[in-house]
């Protein structure tokens, strides 16, 4: 079987649903479910599978006792490591998760996996892998005409996201070098599509949308994200697992760069065609806020070693990606409904409440820029 760590969350349930569908392997599910995990995004395959293939741990990653149990009964021949602290914007408010689920965290992963690792025979020990997921936001920010991030871009974080994913990496990396664990890296670049928590830009200006709500940009809007279609990245997860070399970093994007009034206005119109409103365009509620600290510029990713060394080449593109997830978020309201709780509203005015309009700054170059 693999372990899959924050298998509740956006791209680790992304992940299980497509495992299942393609192969019998079971998966043991670890996940803490914090406001980002939802049992619901695995409910099909929780029904369907009743043969033992898909199991689920409520186990939080930082504890010892559990996880050790958790190898000791399952023999896995990997852990896909998935959980995190993910939001950027989080982070700036309350950086301590940040450090205990993404450095201690992973440290403890990474220590319960050697011990069960040095407890295998040689073929299995030869076999096992710890895949770990990570972010192209370690690498920093990038200028308009710097050449795309590869894996031999030097660290820059600038997030306390960013900076714990980046001593995550490191650790997983110090674990193969010194002692050997088979381990394997990825660096992704922004995730967009189906169970996406409404706190990210596109799940956000997706539901914020229909809701007669403002769709907030912060500062100039100029940002620019290289955006993935999530069933992309788990294909890319699952060939790295295959074929991988241990020790090896693969950087996974997909060719997308746009900016973030781009992504806003292109969802607008997609559900301006999809539902149209009774009176007026979805882009009249875009709203200019108050940018955020240490904003990041832009982020682009060079995948030409894992497409020519793996082979691997994403299915969607970013119209049919987008597409696709605003469909998904009209046919799933009940599932929107459900995340957009208590806590989340409380989220959202603390997150949104002290950003107001633009600040005096930010509309001196929106005058420069027209949208
Ligand atoms: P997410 O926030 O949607 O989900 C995180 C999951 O981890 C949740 O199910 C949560 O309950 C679980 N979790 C958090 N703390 C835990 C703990 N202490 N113990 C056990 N479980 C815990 O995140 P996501 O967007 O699905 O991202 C998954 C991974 O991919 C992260 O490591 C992230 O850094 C990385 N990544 C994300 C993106 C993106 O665009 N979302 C891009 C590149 C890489
Ligand atoms: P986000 O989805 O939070 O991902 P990340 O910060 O990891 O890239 O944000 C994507 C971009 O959208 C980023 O430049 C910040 C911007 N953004 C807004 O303009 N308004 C918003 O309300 C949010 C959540 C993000």
């Amino acid at each position: 079987m693999i372990f899959v760590t924050g298998g509740a969350g956006f791209i680790g349930s992304n992940f299980i649903l497509d495992w299942a569908a393609q192969r019998r392997e079971p998966v043991l599910n670890i996940d803490a479910l914090t406001y980002a995990g939802n049992a619901e995004n695995l409910a099909a395959i929780a029904a369907a599978k009743d043969d033992g293939t898909y199991r689920f741990e409520q186990v939080d990653i930082c504890d010892e006792a559990a996880v050790s149990a958790l190898f000791a009964t399952h023999r896995p021949r990997a852990i896909l490591h998935f959980a995190a602290e993910s939001h950027v914007d989080r982070s700036i408010l309350g950086p301590a998760e940040f450090v205990r689920t993404n450095i201690n965290g992973t440290f403890n992963l990474l220590q319960c996996a050697l011990a069960y690792w040095k407890s295998l025979d040689a073929d299995e020990a030869a076999a096992f892998r710890f895949l770990h997921v990570s972010t192209d936001e370690v690498y920093g920010s990038l200028g308009p005409d710097d050449a795309p991030f590869s894996e031999t871009t030097p660290y820059a974080p600038n997030s306390p996201y960013s900076a714990s994913k980046a001593a995550s990496d490191h650790l997983v990396r110090a674990y193969f070098h010194t002692y050997g664990l088979p381990v394997l890296t990825t660096n992704c670049s922004n995730n967009y599509g189906p169970f996406q928590f409404p706190e990210k830009l596109i799940p956000l200006t997706i539901t914020n949308a229909l809701e007669g709500e403002p769709l907030p940009i912060y500062g100039d809007g100029k940002n620019v994200r290289d955006w993935l279609f999530v069933g992309d990245h788990c294909s890319a997860i699952a060939l790295v697992l295959e074929k991988g070399r241990p020790g090896e970093v693969y950087n996974v994007g997909g060719m997308n760069e746009r900016t973030n009034l781009e992504v806003v206005h292109t969802l607008c119109a997609t559900l301006d065609a999809l539902r149209p409103k009774p009176s007026g365009k979805y882009a009249d509620q875009i709203t200019y806020v108050k940018d955020r600290p240490g904003h990041d510029r832009r982020y682009a990713i060079d995948a030409t070693k894992l497409t020519t060394e793996l082979g691997w080449k994403p299915a969607e593109n970013f119209e049919t990606g987008m597409d696709r997830t605003v469909r998904w978020y009209l046919d799933n309201q009940p599932w929107v409904a459900h995340v957009k709780d208590g806590s989340y509203r409380h989220w959202i005015e603390r997150q949104y409440a002290d950003r107001g309009g633009a600040d005096d700054a930010t509309v001196e170059v929106l005058e420069g820029h027209p949208t």
